[in-house]
């Protein structure tokens, strides 16, 4: 009756947590553990919601409202100065209910298990867990790319021998990545991007982080294709509302790219996808076309890595990660750690080897670490950090 695959996937990294833990988090409890924003989302999506509240009756189509694709467009082409064109509201772009979802259903979209040779799929390690369950359930190898540490430990998916290279149908990659917050540059992506039409498989890029940044904005993969000046051929990105805009319960991101890729997306979001309601679409339509929330939000970020910063400078590793919000910390024995920081301080966090793998040399590379979210307010963030760096 079960699906044999699902004997494959690990138990998700919150109930390998739960079980180290001997429960659920505590009344009182600090839960740094997941990346949940608990910033306020601007006053207006409550507002919108409302003024849409008649279309909660309504079964929303797959595509969403042109209004919704012409604000993505709006803001893919102000944010990485794409040339007009490149992407368009009718070919390339598609609301998601998350990108969650939508990082596990393309897979399904890019994997033919019935190839004659099994499909690869290349992901970076430590890596978000959704990746690798995606590759599984879509029948093909997951091939986990490591980085060097100098790269900040990003995939460099040029290493993987010609063999995989050959049968690789997709390629994650997370930029800012999650959780070590390392971001790639333009000319990684670029040569991402070659690689992938190279040898014929589909860059899958995770940019869900991009607009939490610390200095300058990162760059994009649509940018990459830009750059290279070659449409967008073998290449879809991820954006999500929940850490830009800080609503993660509106469920609400949107895929763009290879129009081969959002075109056969579309038909299995027919059969399998949950499609954004229309009311959402609406809050969803006003919030990518503004910036100024936005703003406000890196700065409170910002803040918490100051924080962070007078709190840890110089221990475990302790550095600014350039893009989104967690602190990736060495802490020698992340497991041990997360237990001391329950019991003794009532801080939840995330041991690092519960987002990674054991590579083949048998080292799993998230094992020293702790992932710390900094989703709290500045005051509860840093008075958990005072305790976090006294209790290790
Ligand atoms: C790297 C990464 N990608 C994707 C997601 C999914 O976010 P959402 O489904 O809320 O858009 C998350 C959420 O934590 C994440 O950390």
């Amino acid at each position: 009756m079960l699906n044999s695959r699902l004997d494959r996937l690990t138990d998700y990294p919150f109930q390998r947590l739960a079980a180290l833990l001997g429960g659920p988090a505590k009344p009182g409890d600090v839960v740094m553990s997941i990346g949940e924003p608990q910033h306020a989302p601007p006053p207006f999506v409550k507002e919108v919601l409302a003024e849409h509240a008649a279309l909660w009756g309504k079964y929303p189509p797959v595509a969403g409202t042109p209004a919704f694709r012409a604000a993505v467009i709006g803001w893919l082409e102000r944010r990485f100065a794409l040339p007009a064109g490149i992407v368009d509201a009718d070919r390339h772009v598609l609301p998601v209910a998350g990108t969650r979802e939508a990082l596990y259903m393309i897979a399904q979209v890019a994997c033919d298990a019935e190839a004659a040779e099994r499909p690869a799929v290349l992901l970076p390690n430590p890596f978000y867990q959704v990746y690798a369950g995606a590759a599984v359930m879509a029948g093909a190898e997951p091939v986990f790319v490591a980085g060097r540490a100098e790269d900040g430990f990003l995939p460099d998916f040029e290493t993987v021998p010609e063999a995989v290279l050959r049968r690789t149908a997709l390629a994650y990659l997370c930029t800012p990545a999650n959780p070590q917050g390392s971001v790639a540059g333009l000319d990684r992506l670029t040569r991402a991007v070659a690689l992938a039409r190279r040898h014929g498989f589909l860059l899958a890029v995770d940019e869900c982080y991009s607009e939490i940044f610390d200095g300058a904005a990162p760059a994009g993969a649509l940018q990459a294709c830009a750059a290279l000046g070659a449409g967008v051929d073998n290449v879809v990105v991820f954006h999500s509302l929940s850490k830009r805009s800080s609503v993660p319960g509106l469920r609400s991101g949107f895929v763009a790219g290879d129009e081969r890729v959002v075109s056969a997306f579309a038909r299995l979001r027919a059969y399998g996808g949950a499609a954004t309601p229309l009311p959402v679409l609406a809050a969803a339509t006003r919030l990518w076309a503004d910036e100024t929330h936005v703003e406000a939000n890196r700065a409170l970020y910002r803040a918490k890595l100051d924080a962070a910063e007078a709190v840890l400078a110089g221990r475990f590793g302790f550095y600014r990660p350039p893009g989104g919000f967690f602190l990736w910390l060495d802490v020698g024995d992340g497991e041990a750690a997360a237990v001391k920081l329950a019991t003794e301080a009532g801080i939840r966090v995330l041991p690092g080897a519960y987002l990674a793998r054991e590579a083949d040399d048998g080292i799993n590379p998230g094992a020293p670490f702790i992932r710390v979210a900094l989703v709290h307010d500045l005051e509860t963030t840093a008075a958990a950090l005072r305790r976090l760096a006294g209790t290790l």
